[in-house]
């Protein structure tokens, strides 16, 4: 493997960055722009965003030159290519450049061709994805599975297709936002609770029921939070939903496949396989695809998907490559080989944990594939970002909309194979970019306060 190039461009200049406004601001401002022309009025955020790519800290739609693998050479708008270390790509697993899987996507290519072709409910299932269902299904022992060309669809779908507007969703209020997004289409009733507290989850599902015992109640939440690495009490959860006539969906987008016994994720590490009422999963995160799924027991269920689900019906089905791809991730995952990856993966998240800790800064959550660096701040993110970038280690600095308005946070994904010389790297030039961006981004402030002044 290459070295990362490393690419110091000095020191900052505070006067140009906190006049050029890179730093201030956060995409809530231009969420819902006024004026009667719908294009026209993007312009604010145009100008916003240009300004924060001429200053390096716009962290968004990198290219990626090549595969996902642990060192990449990533494209920054404005910038040319750097190698570095990627901590930015989902593929816990690294089967994204797995021989097997590799192998397994030209055999699928070269047998049905790159293309569905359908809709999964006209003639876009294949023999494959009739596997892929089945594989699923027996896994996680819900054998009634319907697939989604994304983990997207599959959550905003599922919601949509399920709920209607007398019924309720209970929502956990960092749940992703393709089931967000899906509560607010579905309903007015969407009642969010504190994150992870089931004890908010009973007195909204009481309130609820108290005055109506006629519609459905959805409660929504993730085996593994995405931005905090953290997991609720699935069996409680479950328990609540039977006292109240309530029903679980739980989205193990990002634990399937990465944690637990045989890759189970969350449902295996808390004895809940087969005894959640619905479960939701991405395959882009540890299954090295595009798409997504929805398990459960109940036939009846699965048909109202199939005909009421947008995404299920009304998009092309994946594509035989991408189910190939699904089915040799599936069984590497559920392999020894998988309980090795697992543990190359717990490994390097541990080591990063404790790095970072060692020089005093707090990860949120527990160890697994996700590592969120919370600084709060959007502007010591931003600023972080940028720094660490130039120095060949490449994370996602995530703020708003991702993550709540001042929660902002260095996001790392680990890889099986990333090594341990890689990740005590990361964590030194996690340091010191906090240090500096941190100092920066104070020197911006008084900056302005003494031009505030002066005025
Ligand atoms: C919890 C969760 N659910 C669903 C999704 C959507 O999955 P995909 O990106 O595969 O469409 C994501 C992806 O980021 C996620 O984090």
């Amino acid at each position: 493997m290459q070295e990362p190039t490393v690419i110091d461009e000095g020191d900052d200049d505070i006067e140009a960055l906190a006049a050029s406004g890179a730093l201030a601001g956060t995409a809530a401002q231009f969420a819902q722009p006024r004026g009667a022309d719908l294009v026209r009025r993007a312009e604010a955020l145009e100008a916003w965003c240009a300004t924060r790519a001429a200053h390096g800290v716009w962290q968004y739609a990198r290219v990626l030159d090549g595969a996902p693998e642990p060192v990449a050479s990533v494209r920054e708008e404005g910038l040319p290519a750097a190698r570095g270390i990627n901590f930015a790509s989902q593929d816990y697993l690294s089967l994204a450049s797995h021989p097997a899987v590799v192998d397994a996507a030209a055999r699928a290519l070269h047998d049905a061709g790159p293309h569905s072709a359908g809709s999964a409910v006209l003639l876009g299932n294949s023999r494959l994805s009739l596997a892929l269902e089945q594989v699923l299904g027996a896994m996680l022992q819900a054998p009634h599975v319907t697939l989604f060309p994304t983990g997207w669809g599959a959550a905003f779908g599922a919601v949509t297709a399920l709920v209607h507007a007398r019924d309720h969703v209970v929502i956990d209020q960092l749940a992703h936002a393709s089931l967000r997004q899906g509560a607010a289409a579905a309903t007015r009733n969407v009642a969010p609770h504190r994150h992870l507290d089931c004890g908010h989850v009973r007195e909204l599902l009481a309130q609820i029921r108290a005055r109506d015992a006629d519609n459905g109640i959805l409660v929504v939440t993730e085996g593994l939070f995405s931005m905090d690495s953290d997991s609720p009490d699935l069996p409680l959860l479950q328990h609540l939903c039977r006292d109240y006539g309530a029903t679980l969906l739980v989205d193990v987008a990002h634990d399937l496949g990465a944690l637990g016994p045989n890759g189970l994720g969350v449902l295996g590490l808390q004895n809940m396989v087969g005894k959640v009422d619905i479960v939701l999963g991405a395959f882009s995160k540890s299954f090295a695809s595009n798409g997504g799924f929805i398990a459960s027991g109940s036939r009846a269920l699965k048909r109202q998907l199939q005909l009421f689900a947008g995404p299920h019906l009304f998009s092309n089905a994946l594509s035989p490559v991408q189910v190939a791809v699904v089915l040799e991730s599936l069984r590497i995952a559920a392999s020894d080989e998988g309980d090795a990856l697992r543990a190359d993966v717990m490994r390097n998240a541990c080591a990063l944990r404790a790095h970072l800790a060692e020089a005093g800064i707090k990860c949120g959550g527990t160890p697994s594939p996700i590592v969120p660096v919370v600084v709060g701040s959007e502007q010591v993110a931003r600023l972080s970002g940028k720094l660490l970038a130039r120095q060949g280690v490449f994370v996602n600095p995530v703020e708003y909309p991702g993550v709540p308005l001042g929660a902002a946070r260095l996001r790392l994904q680990l890889m099986a194979n990333h090594n341990l010389q890689q990740v005590r790297r990361a964590a030194q030039q996690i340091e010191s970019a906090l240090h500096r961006a941190g100092a920066v981004v104070e020197g911006v402030r008084r900056h302005q306060v003494a031009e505030v002044r002066r005025a």
